[in-house]
């Protein structure tokens, strides 16, 4: 997910261990690649590569570099495969002026080439570089550096933070659009970061920046500007009392809790990659004419892989089918053969179940594509291509914000392929932030309510099949209960004869679907079963459940998405209660890499 930090400071100093450190403070974000800048008096000093922190600071000696002022980054490849041209930091034609960002600017592409055709020397993929060549531009022209960095902020699209500094001047500039951006205040420096833990060692004084506001730092003050207008924006310090486990938690009790507030913010990034990336048309175009069209993968990934299946089938009407990683090669393996198109979902890009069935795959001959969210991965470097989930370190071992973006790749995927207007998808981030307001005290009482039940069921239908499969799974994985997923219809084949006084059973409800729930809901409820409904708020659904778990209103599509969010906080609250770590379940590993 990116991050980066500065430093001013008031005398010229070794900047590049402490550089180091605060790259290393930042790793829980996720990265391939680090780089560091020092600038002493008219003198860059610049050195990057891919690889941990610890490895490419002692292969480029960042120990002996120096400066008053200093930037460092850690990069999650997006725009542009990890490597030592696409690391960050980036310098301006003339390397006077040094920067980097953390977030997407979406129109990258686009940017690249008007800098060409401008005259720049463009020497990455990398968008960091396009923030770095969009204030050269306005820099050209006469503006100041300020001012210039205001004007940038009008071409660069998406959401990114970024700082950058000139050679020949003794402060730094950071600017604010989406990504998370902090300010710390020490005595004798000023610093900026994504994110406090590379902050905290130096002081506890900070200003967090909102969107639209661009500070400058200088060794003994900041100031804060509005980009809008320019003008003076006065906010006083706090300082930070908690903590540095609690920071890295984000006020949150577990990384689990973070995460799932995290969906919104990543599911808007993943969806401006998409929209940018030059990958998406051709990945289109090969599933529209692939022979038979496979989703691959394991647990989590697996069900995101069926809830594609049916999105692809229902808006563009392309058969796909979704198959669990250790069934492909004995099902599918004979028939597979050089016309028929893989996508490979997987979190970590390193499961043994998912790459086993890649190599049987590219045996045959099958177009194998990726999307996985640990870019450099195993599965990212053996696929022809592979999309990036762009929800950055997923610390928890229960999927979370991992899954609700490979769904929402899958929704845009689906659009694409009919044609439609992914514009609408737009919608997702906020209605995420809506569903989570809307249920979590409900979801809260519910958990301990149902707490004392071993067994529970998740039933879902058509959309909402593999959500409720995916509620199961988190259930169990971290409350150590039984609870089963399963197709709503099929609950009277056998599961029903398990149905006592109160016993609880959720139904994932699809707005397409509701007399089949409403069936189902009468069918448990009758025989005693405290039946809860999640989906959009509907009368039907009011008058045949016990109670009924509101969502706000969407598509068909999207309220099968939004489902998912209160079965994890059920899951996470359910898993406190019985005083579990729902972070680091038992018996279980984030990453398989066993048979
Ligand atoms: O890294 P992957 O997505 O390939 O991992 C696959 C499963 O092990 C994983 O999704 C697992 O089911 C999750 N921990 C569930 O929350």
């Amino acid at each position: 997910m990116c991050g980066i930090f500065g430093i001013v400071t008031d005398k010229e100093q070794a900047l590049g261990a402490l550089l180091t450190e605060a790259a290393q403070r930042l790793t829980y974000r996720g990265y391939d690649s680090v780089g560091a800048a020092t600038i002493n008096g008219k003198t860059i000093d610049l050195r990057k590569d891919k690889g941990r922190v610890k490895d490419v600071a002692a292969r480029y000696n960042f120990a002996e570099m120096r400066g008053t002022r200093g930037i460092t980054q850690l990069r999650w490849a997006t725009f542009g495969e990890p490597s030592q041209v696409n690391s960050q930091p980036h310098l301006d034609s003339d390397g006077d002026l040094v920067g980097a960002h953390n977030g997407n600017v979406v129109n990258n592409v686009e940017l690249r080439q008007q800098f060409m055709a401008e005259g720049m020397t463009v020497r990455s993929m990398n968008d960091g570089e396009s923030c770095v060549h969009a204030v050269e531009r306005y820099v050209d022209r006469g503006y100041d550096l300020l001012e210039a960095i205001r004007r940038a902020y009008g071409d660069l699209q998406g959401d990114y933070s970024f700082v950058i500094g000139r050679a020949d001047d003794d402060k730094l500039y950071a600017i604010k659009k989406g990504s998370g951006l902090v300010v710390g205040i020490g005595e004798g420096f000023t610093c900026v970061s994504s994110d406090l833990p590379s902050i905290l060692p130096l002081t506890r004084t900070v200003v967090r920046l909102q969107d639209g506001e661009i500070i400058t730092l200088a060794a003994d003050r900041v100031e804060l500007h509005s980009v809008k207008d320019g003008a003076p924006i006065a906010r006083p310090p706090e300082l930070i009392t908690e903590t540095m486990e609690a920071v890295q938690k984000g006020g949150y009790a577990h990384f689990m809790l973070k995460e799932i507030h995290e969906q919104s913010q990543v599911a808007r990034e993943v969806l401006h990659m998409l929209d940018g990336s030059p990958d998406v048309a051709a990945v289109v175009e090969k599933m529209k004419n692939a022979r038979n069209l496979y989703f691959i993968g394991c647990g989590t990934s697996y069900h995101a892989c069926l809830a594609g299946a049916v999105y692809f089938a229902q808006l563009a009407g392309r058969a796909a089918i979704p198959v669990v990683a250790p069934q492909f090669m004995p099902q599918y393996g004979p028939t597979i053969n050089s016309q028929d198109v893989g996508l490979f979902v997987s979190q970590s890009g390193e499961t043994k179940d998912v790459l086993n069935a890649l190599e049987g795959a590219e045996a045959r001959g099958m177009a194998a594509y990726g999307l996985a969210n640990v870019i450099g991965s195993t599965l990212t470097r053996a696929t022809v291509c592979s999309l990036p989930l762009c929800c950055g370190y997923e610390i928890s071992v229960p999927a979370t914000k991992t899954f609700t973006n490979q769904v929402v790749t899958f929704l845009y995927l689906a659009y694409r392929l009919a044609g439609r207007d992914t514009a609408e998808l737009g919608r997702i981030p906020a209605l995420m932030d809506q569903t989570l307001a809307m249920v979590a005290d409900q979801v809260e009482k519910l958990a301990s309510e149902i707490n004392t039940w071993n067994d529970l069921y998740c039933l879902g239908y058509g959309a909402t099949y593999p959500i409720a499969l995916e509620g199961a799974l988190k259930l169990k994985e971290i409350t150590y209960a039984h609870c089963e997923g399963m197709l709503s219809t099929e609950f009277k084949h056998g599961p029903l004869s398990a149905v006592s006084q109160g016993f609880p059973i959720l139904f994932a409800a699809g707005p397409l679907d509701t007399p089949l729930i409403v069936s189902g809901l009468n069918e448990v409820t009758c025989r005693g079963a405290r039946a809860i409904a999640i989906g959009q708020d509907d009368p039907r659904l009011r008058a045949n459940a016990s109670e009924v778990i509101a969502i706000p209103g969407s598509t068909p599509e999207i309220a099968a998405l939004l489902a998912v969010l209160p079965l994890q906080l059920l899951s996470y609250h359910m898993s406190v209660l019985r005083g579990f770590d729902p972070d680091f379940p038992r018996n279980l590993s984030k990453t398989l890499t066993v048979d």
